[in-house]
């Protein structure tokens, strides 16, 4: 089963007007000029900059996704964003329980597969994260976190049409350091497994499984070549339209 792999930015919270604009317009003029790519892309602003990139994007093969949302449509929660306001602006995707979210705002599994329940009803697609801290790869327990991570956070209404899942091992994020291509390798088998038992094996099949944590344009061919690497979600290098386009190109989109 051919998946198209998707090249997603996670902009995280960097990002002016000025910037953000810069970086949006630059990777919609280079996605236009592949003309018909091989792979979907994504970017992933900050709440800040979603619309004005949404117009900054137009007529590009570029969709548009946020860092994260509510459960709720809508009501009393202060400095929260709900999943019909994302759709409302044309937001197609909403990550949701990214490693970072999980450390700074205690986000729960439980949590999160609420958010998802809640993002697909409003008609998101979300890119559900997980992944190991550098202390329980060292005990050994990587696939094990990882599949709790799946069973917790993946809701039974996840499809392949509506979900996408991104490996990230935290202590690969923004560190430079990187897996094996080995070890991805196993650990995106390991959750197809996971994902074939929870949600059927047509839909596990068909669902994506991105790899993130220091992606850049001289190791990405390595991990998105692997069998069940399915696109990357890029932090860092996303930020730069050179780098987020090379990762693209050595990974034949
Ligand atoms: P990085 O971040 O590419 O900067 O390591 C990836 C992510 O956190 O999504």
């Amino acid at each position: 089963m051919a998946r198209k792999k998707l090249i997603a930015g996670n902009w995280k919270m960097n990002g002016l007007t000025a910037d953000g604009l810069a970086l949006a317009k630059g990777i919609a003029a280079e996605v236009k000029a592949l003309g018909k790519p091989q792979c979907e892309f994504l970017v992933c602003p900050p709440f800040t900059l979603l619309s004005a990139v949404k117009k900054s994007l137009r007529g590009a093969k570029v969709a548009l996704g946020a860092q994260d949302c509510h459960y709720d449509s809508k009501g009393a929660h202060t400095g929260d964003v709900s999943p019909l306001m994302l759709t409302d602006i044309g937001c197609s995707y909403v990550i949701l329980g990214h490693s970072e979210r999980r450390a700074d705002h205690g986000e729960s599994n439980e949590l999160i597969c609420k958010k998802a329940i809640s993002a697909h009803q409003a008609g998101l697609k979300t890119v559900i994260c997980i992944g190991e801290t550098l202390e329980e790869r060292d005990s050994g327990q990587t696939i094990d976190v990882c599949s709790k991570q799946i069973l917790g956070s993946v809701p039974e209404s996840a499809t392949a049409a509506n979900t996408v899942i991104a490996y990230e091992p935290v202590w690969a994020i923004g560190t430079g350091k990187t897996p094996t291509a080995q070890d991805v390798e196993d650990v995106h088998a390991a959750v197809r497994k996971v994902l074939s038992k929870k949600l059927g094996k047509g839909n596990a099949n068909k669902m994506r499984i991105l790899y993130g944590g220091s992606v850049k344009p001289s190791n990405a061919r390595e991990f998105l070549s692997l069998p069940d690497v399915d696109g990357a979600l890029i932090g860092g290098a996303s930020l730069k339209v050179e780098d987020f386009m090379a990762i693209a190109k050595n990974s034949g989109c």
